[in-house]
């Protein structure tokens, strides 16, 4: 198993922070995720089911970290406000997912920053040459976060394989175009164990 790492950048008026938990700190956030994943317009934009338990939380957190997934719980200032992962990680590729969790905490940028710090990781730190994303073709946050990051529409075999379903587009992203369009998180990200 990889050490655990904390990856922390601090901007102009706020200071951003991904922590990948033990299983301690996932039992302590497991009420608040489950909240979070269960509420409408989360659960119906990551394929969820709505229903979840405390424990299928921490099952989840369990099967993400054992099959080779590195899972961040994404704090600003200070206060949980949502997650992130890298999953399916294989020759040198992954899938990303995010999600920001309150509805009154969206919209104010907190997924970019969130978003930036776990590419960052994910190319510079693990050194993956290609991320995927699968979004609802209705999840209009989300297409402008990808374009933000600088994603583009991938129709490839490769991209389809991370597929939801009928209503999910793919597109991936290029470690050298994130490291070209983000060069302020390239550098200034700080990655701790
Ligand atoms: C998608 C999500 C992660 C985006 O995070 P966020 O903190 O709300 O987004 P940000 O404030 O960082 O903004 C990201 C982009 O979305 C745009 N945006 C914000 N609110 C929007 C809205 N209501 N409609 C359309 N675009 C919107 C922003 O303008 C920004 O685009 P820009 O860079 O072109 O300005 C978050 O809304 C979320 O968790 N949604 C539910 C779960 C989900 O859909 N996860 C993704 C699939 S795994």
């Amino acid at each position: 198993m990889p050490p655990s790492f904390e990856l922390t950048w601090e901007t102009e008026d706020r200071s951003f922070a991904a922590i990948e938990p033990d299983a301690a700190l996932v039992a302590r956030s497991a009420e608040q995720l489950r909240d979070w994943y269960n509420a409408h317009d989360n659960a119906s934009m990551m394929e969820g089911s709505g229903v979840m338990s405390c424990d299928d939380v921490i099952e989840f957190w369990r099967e993400l970290r054992a099959s080779g997934g590195r899972g961040f719980l994404g704090f600003v200032d200070g206060r949980l406000v949502g997650d992130a992962d890298l999953r399916s990680i294989h020759d040198g590729a992954a899938e990303f997912a995010l999600m920001i969790g309150p509805a009154a905490e969206k919209g104010r940028g907190f997924g970019r920053a969130l978003a930036s710090i776990i590419h960052v990781f994910a190319f510079r730190e693990l050194a993956l040459s290609r991320v995927f994303v699968p979004p609802r073709r209705d999840n209009h946050r989300v297409h402008a976060l990808n374009a933000f990051l600088g994603y583009e529409r991938d129709e490839s075999a490769a991209a389809r394989a991370f597929a939801d379903g009928p209503d999910s587009e793919t597109y991936s992203l290029a470690a050298e175009t994130f490291r070209a369009k983000h060069r302020a998180a390239w550098r200034e990200v700080e990655v701790r164990p």
